[in-house]
């Protein structure tokens, strides 16, 4: 498992209870600390050769964009959407990039008009979308084309190439479709994206990667004769979720691929190479806090049914891209603290009408009653905003910045 890299550890449940008896459950906390610690560890390792792009969809919380704006490089952006919230946070609109592989005309015109950094072009048909509302708009909008490999190494969570996917120009097809789109006037290529898979553990699995990317940067660069100002890596770094997992261990991964980083940045010396990822920064940041509001005891089972479950946080009910469920790493908040529970195997299940709204099976905790919190790790990614929140109108899960041991309640999205 993932253990904070702050001193957070010793008050976490005293935050977390405090949260929940604060702000109501379900609730999400994150710590902003325990990122900032994240941060500083992935620039002590990778931040020789990379700048920090942070993926909105992982956790579009306005206050935590907000708090971000003068500690990361850049954002990436998948939706008109989060461009609204990225600005509302007071990020420069020059400073974030654009992903999606079906960005509607409307978004397209919101992003270009408001400055975007880069337009990452995932199609020729959006390309020439692009071009005519820049025309429109008496602009030329910098673009990044985003690539997708032939391959992607064993051992990543979700995939999105090596075999037929919506993102990005295939780079078998990248011959015949590059030129056409650097042909567009109103178009700049200013450098190229990938992002071909996610939630690695396998620090081989992402040296080879970035190996592949390497490959594919150098080769397009030499076909469209581009000296690139920015190529994008998806990071495509993991983080442990479950009982067993090992967390990354990014000196090994700098080890691994540092030399050859090296040798690449050399041969791109006017290249900003930026890192884009999500979850490894804010995943094990956020804890997802729940009640137990009944106890079952059923055939032989006892099942602990809380307050918030598969509709607050779809991803540790399993239901979010993991083909087969698993517990994630959880504890009771306050632990046996009578020292009178008994260790015993037990069920957890949400409020929902419905049998696949369990966020464990089986898993050994003191004894769960009635009123008690549970607290599920790893929930600082995906959460809410990967979430069913209306389904069933249960109320939304309230979210909480914990700061230098400073408590505010930051809820995106209220009941209503
Ligand atoms: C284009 C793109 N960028 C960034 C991310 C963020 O990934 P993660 O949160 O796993 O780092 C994703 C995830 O799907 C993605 O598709």
């Amino acid at each position: 498992m993932c253990s904070p890299l702050t001193d957070l550890a010793a008050d976490l449940d005293r935050h977390l209870a405090g949260a929940a008896a604060r702000f109501g459950t379900p609730a999400y906390v994150y710590a902003t600390d325990e990122i900032e610690a994240r941060l500083a560890h992935l620039r002590a390792h990778l931040g020789r050769w990379f700048a920090v792009s942070f993926a909105v969809k992982s956790n579009p919380n306005p206050a935590l964009l907000g708090w971000m704006r003068d500690r990361l490089d850049c954002l990436d952006i998948s939706s008109g959407g989060e461009l609204a919230l990225a600005r509302e946070a007071g990020w420069d609109a020059a400073k974030i990039s654009f992903t999606g592989p079906a960005k509607r005309e409307t978004e397209l015109r919101a992003a270009i008009r408001a400055g975007l950094g880069e337009l990452v072009v995932e199609s020729l048909r959006e390309a020439r979308l692009a071009d005519a509302v820049a025309a429109e708009l008496g602009r030329v909008q910098p673009v990044l084309i985003r690539l997708a490999p032939a391959r992607v190494p064993k051992g990543f969570g979700d995939q999105m190439a090596g075999r037929p996917s919506p993102f990005g120009v295939d780079v078998e097809d990248a011959d015949e479709i590059l030129p056409q789109i650097a042909a567009l006037p109103n178009l700049r290529i200013i450098g190229l994206h990938i992002y071909s898979g996610t939630q690695c553990l396998k620090s081989q699995a992402i040296c080879e990667n970035w190996r592949i990317f390497m490959q594919v940067f150098s080769d397009t660069c030499a076909a469209l004769d581009l000296r690139p100002e920015k190529l994008i890596f998806g990071a495509g770094l993991g983080i442990p979720y479950h009982p067993g997992d090992n967390a990354l261990d990014l000196a090994e991964i700098a080890a691994g691929i540092g030399p050859e980083l090296g040798a690449f940045a050399a041969r791109f010396p006017a290249t900003r190479l930026v890192l884009e990822l999500g979850r490894y920064l804010v995943g094990p940041a956020g804890w997802f806090v729940t009640r137990v509001v009944s106890v079952k005891q059923s055939r032989g089972t006892r099942i602990a049914i809380c307050d918030g479950g598969l509709n607050a946080n779809l991803a540790a009910s399993g239901n979010f891209g993991m083909v087969l469920r698993r517990n994630y790493v959880m504890h009771r908040v306050g632990g046996d603290e009578s020292g009178t529970r008994p260790q015993e195997k037990q069920d957890i299940s949400g409020p929902l009408c419905t049998s696949i709204d369990k966020l464990g099976g089986g898993v050994l905790l003191p004894r769960l009653d009635e009123g008690d919190l549970l607290a599920i790790h790893g929930c600082g990614a995906y959460g809410p905003t990967a979430s069913p929140l209306h389904f069933i109108s249960h109320p939304m899960p309230a979210e909480v910045l914990v700061t230098g041991g400073q408590m505010r309640e930051v809820t995106r999205i209220r009941d209503g």
